[in-house]
């Protein structure tokens, strides 16, 4: 990929001076200006409609970001992304996740080899794996059928599948599917506490299999495992999905049950590969397989459609303007469905390890902000948090409302009070609420005009608060799966524009060093130099 400083583009400099033009911009005045604003500024796809006409921008805007993103090269970009060009650079690696959903006549070749035959081939042993332990025909040591299923992972190797199982949660079958992910034994043992050998089945998950935290709680698992059960029972109730074979052989899983990786799928961008087998045990392979297929179709939508149309890169480009030019700090995400609960915590680490990076492609220090923070729950239970600061704080929060048209439990009523509080938030964050509101409200209440005088500050909303919001019909597994690589597009849309590299983590290597070190201190009793606040810390930890 090309290394294009973006504060040195023509577009970028034209958008500064549009920037000082436009930054008191107000959108109710935009909404009263232009009865067609909601249409000009909305996307409609398949079963998703963007309305991004809540946002602080005007045509111009729009066109500017559009230019930047030409002046970036962001087509060319995207051809590499998907023809497999070693775009993460600083791991010579291919980032091919788009590869695990491509159809199964396409053909993506890497070094001279077309990867899909492969991936076919994984896929089709996740379906015959996941059909063999639903049906019941693949039993546990003891002839049961399998009634629990634990996976063991952290970071990619459990965020995703944890979120996607949680989110489908109304299309789980009988199986019950667990996430051990912390190095806190209380989390492993906790989990534990209520489970049968006889009947569970562990799938360690971990691509280098060198992760501490899943190792540790592997080996513990398999401890407690043969505490009930023989020792050639490890082999039928462990299964193992790695790109280090050798270590996972060592661990003592049988190879029938280990399922690889490819080191051109990062971790956070792995659910689509047999990571994700957690899923198609919960859910079925059928709807594994639908996740895929919508995830396949945002890929096409990305790749194909004209920037202006394209979802991802103009939910990427509202994000850039609001972070380096209204110098935004945080981006919220508001799902309208408890089902996508752990959406954020997904999101954060497939935002920010990606795009928390302060170094650009010439390996120079950058001087403009990149990776926004990204943080959310899911409405109305965040209205009786959060939502105060959001209206009322001083911070400038950009927030994405995701809501679906349809109910999975068909509770109408439930779903148009649910609904009704999802529009009345854009609104209410729009318009805000005028001084001559508030005492025309105060006074219908009998109000005094002194404490009318008194509230009044107090009651008025500024309003002009910028949201993105995403309609759908349906929470199905092929729309999680469009939703899920609508946000992998958007962080790599960004990742280009900001000219960094979005698929390494270098960054979460020196925590890891340390901790090892530390650990070997508090093992042996004795502790090394270190800062003095450090030093007695563990001083008194180990008193
Ligand atoms: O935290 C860093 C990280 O490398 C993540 O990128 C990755 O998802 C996670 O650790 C787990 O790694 P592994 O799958 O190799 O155990």
């Amino acid at each position: 990929m090309k290394n294009i400083n973006p504060t040195q583009t023509t577009a970028w400099k034209k958008l500064e001076k549009h920037f000082s033009d436009v930054q008191q911009l107000q959108l109710k005045e935009q909404f009263e200006k232009d009865p067609e604003r909601a249409s000009k500024f909305s996307i409609a796809w398949e079963d998703f409609y963007l309305d991004y006409s809540k946002n602080r921008i005007t045509a111009d805007t729009r066109d500017l970001l559009l230019e930047l993103a030409e002046e970036c090269d962001l087509k060319s970009a995207i051809k590499s992304y998907f023809e497999g060009d070693a775009i993460n650079a600083t791991e010579n690696r291919a980032v091919l996740h788009t590869a695990l959903r491509a159809s199964a006549d396409a053909k993506i070749e890497l070094d001279g080899e077309n990867v899909v035959p492969e991936v076919q081939e994984v896929k089709e042993k996740i379906r015959k794996f996941s059909e063999k332990i639903i049906s019941g025909e693949k039993k546990g040591y003891t002839g049961k059928a399998f009634t629990d299923v634990v996976n063991i992972g952290i970071g990619g190797s459990d965020l995703g599948p944890v979120m996607v199982t949680e989110s489908l949660t109304y299309y789980h079958n009988h199986l019950k599917v667990h996430y051990v992910s912390n190095v806190d034994g209380d989390h492993v043992h906790e989990t534990l506490k209520n489970l049968n050998s006889e009947t569970t089945l562990f799938l360690v998950v971990s691509k280098t299999f060198t992760t501490q935290e899943t190792l540790s709680n592997a080996t513990t698992i398999r401890n407690w495992f043969r505490k009930s059960a023989p020792q050639e029972a490890v082999a039928e109730h462990f299964a193992a999905v790695s790109s280090n074979l050798k270590n996972v052989e060592e661990f003592g899983i049988a190879i029938d049950n280990v399922f690889p990786m490819w080191d051109w799928v990062g971790g956070r961008f792995s659910l689509w590969s047999a990571v994700g087998l957690s899923i198609s045990l919960a859910v079925g392979y059928n709807n594994f397989e639908a996740l895929l297929k919508g995830a396949q179709k945002m890929d096409e939508h990305f790749k194909t459609s004209d920037l202006k149309e394209n979802i991802p890169v103009q939910l990427a480009l509202l994000s850039i303007w609001y972070n380096n030019f209204y110098k935004a700090e945080s981006e919220a995400v508001i799902p309208y469905t408890q089902y996508l609960q752990k959406l954020p915590s997904y999101l954060q680490q497939a935002i920010m390890e990606s795009n928390g990076k302060s170094v650009d492609r010439n390996g120079k220090k950058v001087d403009y902000q990149t990776g926004t923070l990204i943080w959310g729950e899911p409405g109305t239970n965040s209205q009786h948090a959060f939502f105060q600061l959001i209206h009322q704080g001083t911070k400038l929060i950009p927030a994405d409302f995701i809501g679906f048209k349809e109910s999975l439990h068909k509770d109408k009523d439930h779903h148009n009070k649910l609904m009704a509080n999802f529009f009345a938030q854009t609104e209410a964050l729009l318009q805000g609420k005028t001084k001559a509101e508030v005492r025309k409200e105060l006074e219908t209440k009998g109000l005094s005009d002194d404490a009318i005088e008194r509230l009044l500050p107090f009651k008025e909303f500024d309003g002009n608060k910028p949201t993105n919001t995403l309609l759908i019909n349906k929470l199905t597994p092929e729309s999680l799966g469009k939703l899920i690589a609508m946000y992998e597009h958007k962080i790599f849309v960004q990742g280009v524009v900001w000219n960094i590299y979005s698929y390494d983590q270098w960054g979460v290597e020196l925590g890891k060093q340390l901790a090892s070190n530390i650990l070997a201190e508090i093992e042996n009793k004795s502790v090394n130099n270190h800062d003095s606040s450090t030093k007695s810390l563990l001083e008194f930890f180990l008193k």
